[in-house]
């Protein structure tokens, strides 16, 4: 803890937890402490840690090769796109491989002015799609925007759910929308049942691209495999990271055949990206997701951990609401959660933040009806003893 404390750049709050290993739905600390895991690594870990087939998968391609540039062909590279274009929405043929979320976004709208050889592009207020100088031009919270000025030109922000405000931003210049279909890293934002299917419509009558940003809805974590297919739609762009390759670093940026065959050679690369053993991770990953029916158990559990959330809604004033889909939900508290966050870790459950004032709970989709109770019940003694704290002040 003191050598990180020390010697590395001061971008991240620390929680005072070294950990050591982890195994499904939990990690473990140096003396053996086990911790129910409701924040996957930011949504990284969803097939659980340590997932034996995602392991042995690493295992097998580490042995054989571990660099394969994207000029080269390789098997393991074309079995994932093989299996993207099974999973994605209908339509997303080609893929562009990279190393991070943020980086997917970078590709996504590089790609989307190419398209159509225009340089707007309309994001939603509360919207995070990464801090890389272009993800961050469409990310909206001011806190990490300001010191960074001046930002990509050409980005606008509309209020998120309100299609009316979005047609009025589309203008001749526009190349895209970019949204998430779920804001996550702003509070767990659900917009209205129709907005996504209204989005699409209004950019197929203006001509112009839609972008989904799936970095954190995707693969399952909603209850379907991709959060669009909630409602049919079908993005022209869509990105995809975190979870992909269950903990290797990597990205993908799927679209269409006619959007991506605007590309020319040399107009985007990567060194790293679509490396072997990512990709070997990545195939598992799928392949688990699809054969433990992984997107449904989501659906199921995240219904039963919802209606547990309520009952906390119910039982304590302090909590404003319990909202979210499939096992993607948060808790919206009446003030900063962080003492909440530090309660819970303290008796062995591991929570994230979305905003100041929502708890955030993405767990691996392994995760058993029993962990959820126990997660719950300690949500449930560390409100009770904040509540008691502020009546006490
Ligand atoms: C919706 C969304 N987009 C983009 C990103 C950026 O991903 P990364 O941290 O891998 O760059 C995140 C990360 O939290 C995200 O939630």
């Amino acid at each position: 803890m003191e050598r990180e404390n020390h010697s590395m750049a001061g971008v991240y709050w620390k929680r005072p937890l070294v950990i050591t290993h982890g195994r499904g739905a939990c990690l473990y600390d140096g003396d053996g402490r086990e911790y129910i895991d409701c924040t996957s690594n930011y949504g990284v870990a969803i097939t659980g840690h340590c997932h034996p087939r995602v392991v042995e998968a690493i295992r097998d391609q580490a042995e054989k090769l571990l660099s394969c540039h994207g000029t080269f062909y390789n098997e393991a590279r074309s079995g994932l796109l093989e299996r993207l274009t099974e999973v994605a929405p209908r339509g997303l043929e080609k893929a562009f491989l990279s190393n991070s979320g943020t980086e997917a976004v970078e590709f996504a709208l590089k790609l989307a002015r190419r398209s159509s050889g225009k340089p707007g592009i309309i994001a939603t207020m509360g919207a995070f799609h990464g801090k890389t100088m272009g993800a961050l031009s469409a990310t909206w919270s001011k806190k990490y925007r300001t010191p960074f000025m001046p930002l990509v030109p050409g980005f606008r922000h509309v209020p998120y759910g309100n299609i009316e405000r979005l047609e009025g931003a589309i203008d001749d210049e526009t190349a895209a929308v970019i949204v998430e279909p779920i804001q996550g890293e702003s509070g767990i934002n659900v917009p209205p049942a129709d907005y996504l299917p209204r989005l699409r419509e209004l950019c197929d009558e203006r001509g112009v691209l839609l972008i989904l940003d799936e970095i954190q809805t995707g693969l399952g974590r909603t209850g379907k495999m991709f959060a669009c297919q909630h409602s049919g739609v079908e993005p022209d762009i869509m990105c995809i990271a975190k979870a992909l390759a269950s903990g290797l670093p990597m990205g993908a940026t799927l679209a269409t055949e006619k959007v991506m065959s605007t590309l020319k050679i040399g107009d985007h690369s990567s060194t790293f990206g679509g490396g072997p053993v990512a990709c070997a991770a990545a195939c598992a990953t799928i392949d688990v997701l699809r054969e433990e029916r992984l997107p449904e158990r989501a659906a199921e559990n995240g219904e039963y951990l919802m209606a547990r959330l309520r009952g906390l809604q119910e039982k304590h004033g302090i909590v404003r609401e319990a909202r979210g889909m499939g096992l993607m939900v948060g808790l919206e508290l009446r003030f900063d959660i962080l003492k909440v966050l530090l309660g819970a870790l303290e008796r062995g459950v591991l929570l994230l933040d979305a905003g100041r004032t929502v708890v955030r709970m993405i767990p691996p989709l392994i995760i058993e009806r029993g962990q959820i109770d126990m997660a719950v019940s300690v949500l449930d003694e560390v409100l009770g003893e904040e509540e008691a704290a502020r009546l006490r002040r």
